[in-house]
């Protein structure tokens, strides 16, 4: 008998050690060395179909290579298409990570649903069959021929998969699948490793796409071996507050596209809504003006946004002041209210400051430093902005009003939604498109923008 052989596995990292050690040499942290039994039985032919036959071992000159019309597989789903760069290419693999909750299942059993001409097998190691159909009519969408397996075996995941020949794979989640090649248990570092290995190798033989769900840990991070991330095509994150019905799909990693590319949705009763003008969802709608607000401008991928900054500033009731923020660096903001108190001669150094990003999102677009100054002196001096102005720039240490990236693109979406006046840098004038209803001001210092907005 094959003698058991175990490894210890660094569950934080998924760095490999013969013998137990008390902190991982390659992330550093403490006890998180487990061990876990590796016998590996002979990787046999599972997911070899007729057509999956081993390729001869022929390297090739780079101009001999042919490029075949890259074909990409229509989601139906506007907001993912654009995600994963055009849609899913055929024998990618792909991974959609999320806190619990947030709705990560919901949206790839939509996506299976919708798409047409394409065969879906649903692989759901988490649900039951009924929960599964259950949430099919929460969705409105039970006329489907999408095929649905509870199952967290890989080898019997394959044997449908001969079964059915689909065209499309979804595993919901990879740490609930296990492989009989391992004998750890489910979810661990070493499972995770070799049932994604085993569905990498079998959307590139078959050149079928699979997308994997996948679990993250508390930082944020995807839960197992960070060897998973490299083992992908695209790594996309579902994010969002649990507080707020937006969510937001991010492309962390992809092969074929770009990672600046954002999807925007909203939850609802029934199902995800890709909201297609995000702009609309981020302002909220006042009667009346208030102090403290200003209306920003943010390219979320290759889309601007207008969004709404909200900030208080109060007089501290303690001695040390508060700096809190949600949606922006609170780093940043300090940093602005050093620039306002050395440059403007604002004294803010006893007043507690909160700034707010609207709609639960978060922003690290330098563009809205502007719109986050100017609230901050809005609930300060408690004078309202006219809510028909935006701003558009970046507050550099001296108090210099920078110029930002795509400032046309800024511009035409501003005027789009109706606003009025728009406050850029100087340097950024060259770019202005000629023609607009929109009044375009451009300033230089953090003082003269007070002058146009505190007039
Ligand atoms: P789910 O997809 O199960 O999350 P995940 O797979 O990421 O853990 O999403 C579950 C949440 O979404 C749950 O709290 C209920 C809510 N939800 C809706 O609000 N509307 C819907 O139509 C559906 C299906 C779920
Ligand atoms: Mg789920």
């Amino acid at each position: 008998m094959a003698k058991i052989k175990t490894t210890f596995f660094c569950q934080n990292c998924g760095a490999e050690s013969p013998k137990w050690i008390g902190k991982c040499p390659s992330c550093q942290q403490w006890n998180t060395f487990v061990e876990e039994v590796v016998q590996k039985t002979a990787a046999k032919e599972q997911w070899a179909a007729p057509n999956m036959q081993a390729n001869k071992i022929h390297p090739k000159r780079i101009s001999e290579i042919e490029l075949g019309e890259q074909h990409r597989i229509d989601t139906q789903n506007e907001e993912l298409n654009r995600v994963l760069g055009g849609g899913l290419v055929p024998g990618s693999i792909v991974l959609l990570g999320g806190e619990p909750g947030i709705g990560k299942s919901t949206l790839l059993l939509q996506v299976a649903l919708q798409m047409k001409n394409q065969k879906v097998l649903y692989v759901s190691g988490e649900e039951s069959e009924q929960q599964i159909r259950m949430r099919a009519e929460r969705l409105n969408m039970t006329m489907s021929e999408t095929f649905v397996l509870t199952e967290t075996n890989t080898q019997r995941i394959a044997q449908a998969i001969k079964l059915i020949q689909p065209t499309v794979l979804i595993v919901d989640s990879i740490q609930t699948i296990h492989t009989e090649h391992i004998e750890s248990s489910a979810g661990s570092i070493s499972q995770i490793r070799e049932s994604a290995g085993e569905f990498h190798k079998y959307a590139k033989l078959s050149n079928t796409p699979v997308l994997l769900i996948g679990h993250i840990t508390k930082d944020g991070s995807l839960a197992g071996p960070k060897i998973l991330e490299h083992m992908v095509d695209s790594v996309l994150h579902f994010e969002g507050d649990r507080n707020y019905d937006y969510r937001i799909l991010r492309s962390v990693k992809n092969r074929f596209g770009s990672t600046s590319e954002l999807g925007i949705y909203e939850m609802q009763n029934t199902g995800l809504r890709q909201v297609s003008n995000p702009s609309e969802i981020l302002l909220s709608h006042r009667d009346q003006m208030l102090s403290g607000i200003a209306i920003g401008s943010t390219m979320e991928g290759m889309r601007p946004m207008l969004i709404e900054i909200q900030a208080l500033v109060s007089t501290a009731a303690y001695g040390t002041p508060q700096r809190s923020t949600t949606g922006f660096d609170s780093r940043r903001l300090n940093m602005l209210l050093a620039v306002l108190e050395k440059r403007a001669g604002f004294r803010l150094g006893s007043k507690d400051v909160f700034v707010n990003v609207a709609g639960g999102i978060k922003v690290d677009d330098p563009a809205i430093d502007l719109a986050v100054v100017c609230a901050i002196l809005s609930s300060n001096e408690d004078i309202e902005i006219n809510d028909k102005t935006c701003f558009a720039a970046e507050v550099g240490l001296s108090g210099e009003i920078r110029s930002v990236n795509r400032i046309e693109q800024r511009i035409t979406e501003a005027e789009k939604l109706g606003f009025e006046r728009i406050i850029i840098s100087k340097f950024n004038q060259k770019a202005i498109p000629k023609s607009g209803k929109i009044e375009v001001i451009a300033v230089n210092k953090v003082e003269d923008v007070f002058k146009y907005v505190f007039a």
